[in-house]
């Protein structure tokens, strides 16, 4: 029996942009996708997908799941013709869009099998593997999703052409953070194709924005190594801001960003994909995490209360 673990993400600035190629900040959150893989006797893979879910999540993501599934068996030169590989997945990552729930399982699939196989891999061949995962749940991922999910820790993460950049960043000590889940299960596909269609349409005003948002960045940056929390929320809202602008927040994800900032968050944005999945909020301190995640379930939505920089 192999095991394998994936961190879940949250991204705090520059989702889609970094799609692009422009610096993105990641930091795991405190939970986890698991993974077992149990080598038998026949042919062919059967998966029990036991993650708890946003409802619909795992039904609408099961044709992707597969597709992933069977990319990372090519990518891991797994033989499914001569072995039978039963594969559970749990944990305590909520499967939903927004938290990296895919990059994580990837990354968990890929440690078990390495571990069932005896492949011995290294954390960046796992990330290699799940990053093939990844492409079947999307064309053309950034690659910044399964890289948390492997690597785990805050992360400064650049796309390239030929290998990505990744700078590991440390906080003084760990914010707290809410998530506040719409419920609305998104498709990663849908929506970066979207932005692409109207970056093209739209090719001068977009360029300002993707130079703000480069900006934006290297500004967060400083800020979170100085741990400058006051700015870095101001500087979250105005990242929130350039994902309106670009068309992949919506109403639901705007009233969560709302409802945490006048609740005392000090910065609040949608995270990842956008048009659904998840908001976060930076609120330090046990006491404003629990008055902004409350006032959010108070609403009817899911709060997730957790850290970044653990
Ligand atoms: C999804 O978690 C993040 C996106 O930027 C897509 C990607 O980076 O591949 C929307």
């Amino acid at each position: 029996m192999g095991t394998g673990a994936g961190f879940g993400k949250v991204i705090l600035f520059n989702e889609h942009f970094v799609v692009y190629g422009l610096p993105a900040i990641v930091s795991a959150i405190g939970k986890k996708t698991t993974a077992i893989v149990e080598k038998r006797k026949g042919s062919g893979t059967e998966m029990t997908d036991s993650r708890p879910e946003t409802p619909g999540y795992k039904a609408e993501k099961l044709k992707e799941q597969q597709e992933s599934l069977q990319r990372m068996l090519q990518f891991m030169n797994v033989d499914t013709e001569h072995n039978h590989f039963v594969i559970t997945l749990a944990g305590d990552l909520t499967a939903a869009s927004g938290v990296g729930a895919s990059a994580a399982s990837c990354a968990a699939i890929a440690r078990a099998f390495s571990e069932e196989l005896g492949l011995h891999y290294s954390d960046e061949q796992v990330n290699q593997a799940a990053y093939e995962g990844e492409r079947g749940y999307h064309g053309t991922p950034s690659g910044i999703d399964n890289t948390a999910a492997t690597y785990g820790g805050l992360i400064w993460y650049m796309r390239r052409t030929e290998s990505q950049i990744m700078d590991r960043m440390q906080l003084k000590k760990p914010i707290e953070i809410v998530m506040g889940d719409t419920g609305i299960v998104a498709d990663t596909k849908t929506v970066v194709a979207g932005v692409k269609e109207r970056k093209e349409r739209a090719a001068a005003e977009y360029a300002q924005i993707f130079r703000n948002a480069e900006q934006l960045a290297q500004d967060a940056k400083k800020q979170l190594i100085a741990f400058d929390l006051p700015n870095l929320g101001f500087s979250m809202n105005k990242n929130h801001q350039m994902l309106q602008q670009i068309g992949v927040s919506c109403d639901e994800l705007d009233l969560l960003v709302d409802l945490a900032l006048d609740n005392g968050a000090l910065g609040a944005k949608m995270t990842g994909t956008g048009r659904g999945g998840y908001m976060v909020a930076l609120t330090p301190g046990r006491d404003l995490q629990e008055r902004v995640a409350m006032e959010i379930e108070r609403k009817g939505f899911q709060a997730l209360r957790t850290t970044i920089g653990t």
